[in-house]
């Protein structure tokens, strides 16, 4: 027979302790006395058991950056011989070479990839100037919409720079895709003796800590529908990429750069690297992107492995955070309508603009007494003139910031205060937020903050850190900006090396227990039958460390005689206690149906269940425990 079930949790004729999921149509026999919460530890499996995968020599990891993205990949032989030995693949473009490329991606009307990287930006600039860019979409920097979008769903849309719709997930896999392909056909083209095939490879895809757990499992997607299989794919947190990297490689330190002369600032101390750490060294992580700011807490462990000290924490205070201070002001000089012209009409000038913003936005220094210089495109000096009959100097003249911004020629010249200014919103975020945690009782054992991320390579933001952090040791990585995508590699081959985090969430299942007075309030409950309803029981709570290795707690529910399945809801809230999952802030992430191998007529069928938390996935094992059949699924946090 096959009967659906309720996640109704009933009690029956079984010993004190277990819980009971039935079925509604199934007839329950009760008589136990009240059996809440109580924990059943029957035959418990280790977190992340794995299939050993000897065919796979090689990973590949993709860091999928809200403003840079870019692939890198080691050979197992290499990994085992020196951890370091990991290529990236260099973008070319017009000032040079490097390891990421713009996070932009050029599809045509048929949804399928013209370009990728700055060649997208490159040939979306010609397609505008040839009046033809309506057939196509160009999506830049697009990242941060997952972790924006709470109601985020498999058919989210996303609109490009003009306004234009794709489903989201078409837009992310694309590149998933086009880095996928470009990864094989590069490897493969080192060895035309390697016969790479997709069994060989490892996928790792890079997923900032903060995001929550949809957009996670958005990403998943992608990659599956990118052609990656869901077991050949790692998802790995942001920071947690960096701080493995970070053990490996020469490092800034600025208790050893304090006693280096000015010139030395930017060389690695000497010896210094992050692997001399040693067991119950604690330090923060702080991966500072150009979206966002993650926040994660490591110390290492005796046996050298890292352990989560607190739920990561971060928020949207990356480096674009000084683009849009600098995009306002210019906005506030040449007024909306100028600007929304300027990108409609000439995006390539446009893109050549904050190009050179970018470059004196990297070169700028505390304290610099020059002034900064950056070319004006002519079609925005033109365009001015043409909405306002004025030249844009005289303009200037008369505005609230003429003693700080003026033209010079075809320059647009910012006092260096101005210039600094435009750091001072993210870096208060950045700041105020560090404060707050170094204060808090269970961090007040941090000694390191590790600075990586492209923004980190700041000079303002390495000197002001270290400024309002005197105690603190402050090491920034030689090359910062790639220690996320380095060390994604180095999660792709060994993923047991951060060996316990800490719960974000509450995740539990929802079930039914008899009604005792001195525990329910009836106003509060839903009862039927002496049954208390929709009760949580809580199986991993925000806060908890989930440890690789621990033994994983197994509850036990029971599927009503004669159903041939039964069915498991999950909830999760950010709430520690949660009591039933009708409280505001519950989600119902997903449903597991457990079919039943020995359909029993006589007695009901006991489900030992466990939830096992990664940190990036939840995966739910249910086992019958008669016959032994495991139903196991990782949560689809989508709906
Ligand atoms: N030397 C530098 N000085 C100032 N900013 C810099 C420097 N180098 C890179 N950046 C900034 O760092 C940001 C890019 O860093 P990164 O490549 O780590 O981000 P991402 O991976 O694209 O973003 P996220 O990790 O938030 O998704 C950009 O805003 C860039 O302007
Ligand atoms: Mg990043």
């Amino acid at each position: 027979m096959g009967q659906c079930l309720s996640r109704q949790t009933r009690r029956t004729d079984r010993p004190t302790g277990d819980l009971v999921l039935s079925s509604v149509m199934a007839d329950p026999v009760y008589s136990d006395p009240c059996i809440q919460h109580a924990e059943h530890v029957g035959n418990t499996h280790n977190i992340q058991q794995r299939k050993d995968h000897n065919d796979r020599f090689l990973v590949v990891a993709i860091d999928f950056g809200t403003t840079y993205t870019g692939y890198a990949f080691s050979f197992r032989h290499e990994y085992q011989r020196d951890r370091l030995k990991i290529s990236t693949n260099i973008w070319t473009h017009n000032v040079g070479l490097s390891e990421k490329a713009p996070t932009a991606i050029l599809l045509n009307k048929n949804q399928e990839v013209v370009s990728f990287g700055y060649d997208a930006l490159n040939d979306y600039a010609e397609l505008t100037e040839a009046k033809k860019q309506s057939k196509f979409f160009l999506f830049h920097r697009f990242k941060m919409n997952l972790y924006t979008d709470e109601r985020l769903k498999s058919n989210t849309m996303l609109s490009d720079i003009r306004g234009k719709h794709l489903p989201a997930i078409v837009v992310f896999s694309a590149v998933i895709g086009y880095l996928k392909d470009h990864a094989i056909q590069r490897i493969s083209g080192i060895d035309n003796q390697l016969n790479l095939e997709g069994k060989h490879i490892h996928w790792v895809l890079t997923i900032p800590a903060i995001w929550h757990d949809k957009a996670k499992q958005f990403m998943r997607k992608a990659a599956e529908q990118a052609g990656i299989e869901t077991d050949r794919l790692t998802l790995a947190l942001e920071p947690e990429a960096a701080s493995l990297y970070c053990r490996y490689v020469p490092v800034y330190d600025s208790a050893a750069a304090n006693s280096q002369s000015q010139e030395d600032l930017t060389r690695p101390a000497p010896g210094n690297s992050f692997n001399n750490f040693r067991p119950g060294s604690n330090y923060i992580i702080l991966d500072l992107g150009g979206g966002t700011v993650d926040i994660t807490f490591h110390t290492v462990r005796a046996d050298g492995a890292l352990q989560e000290l607190h739920q990561p924490t971060g928020g949207y205070w990356g480096g674009t955070l000084v683009d849009q201070e600098f995009s306002d002001i210019v906005r506030r000089i040449l007024g909306d309508e100028t600007m929304m012209r300027a990108h409609v009409e000439y995006p390539q000038e446009m893109v050549e603009f904050m190009s050179e913003f970018e470059v004196k936005k990297r070169m700028f220094k505390c304290g610099q007494a020059t002034p900064i210089q950056i070319k004006i495109p002519t079609c925005l000096t033109d365009l001015y003139t043409e909405m306002n009959g004025t030249s844009l100097s005289e303009g200037l003249a008369n505005h609230e910031l003429k003693d700080k911004l003026s033209v010079k020629r075809d320059k647009l010249v910012l006092t260096a205060e101005l210039f600094e200014s435009l750091f001072a919103s993210s870096l208060s975020h950045i700041i105020g937020h560090l404060i707050q945690l170094l204060n808090s009782e269970s961090l007040k054992c941090i000694d390191t903050i590790l600075l990586v991320g492209g923004y980190s390579e700041s000079p303002v933001v390495k000197e002001n850190i270290s400024r309002v952090f005197p105690n603190i040791r402050v090491i920034n990585p030689t090359d910062a900006s790639s220690a996320v995508l380095k060390g994604a590699v180095l999660f792709g081959h060994d993923p047991y090396a951060i060996a316990s985090r800490v719960c974000k969430n509450t995740y539990g299942v929802a079930m039914q227990v008899p009604f005792n007075p001195n525990i329910h309030f009836k106003e509060e409950c839903r009862i039927i039958d002496g049954l208390v309803y929709d009760v949580f029981d809580v199986h991993l709570r925000a806060g908890d460390t989930a440890s690789v290795g621990a033994e994983v707690i197994e509850k036990s529910y029971y599927v009503s005689k004669g159903a041939a399945y039964g069915i498991l809801d999950i909830y999760m809230t950010s709430h520690v206690s949660p009591v039933s999952v009708t409280e505001p802030g519950c989600t119902r992430l997903g449903t597991v149906t457990i079919q039943v191998e020995n359909v029993n007529n006589e007695s009901d069928t006991k489900i030992a269940v466990s939830l096992v938390y990664h940190g990036t996935e939840l995966d739910v094992e249910a086992r019958e425990v008669a016959s032994g059949k495991i139903t196991k699924t990782t949560v689809d946090f989508l709906g």
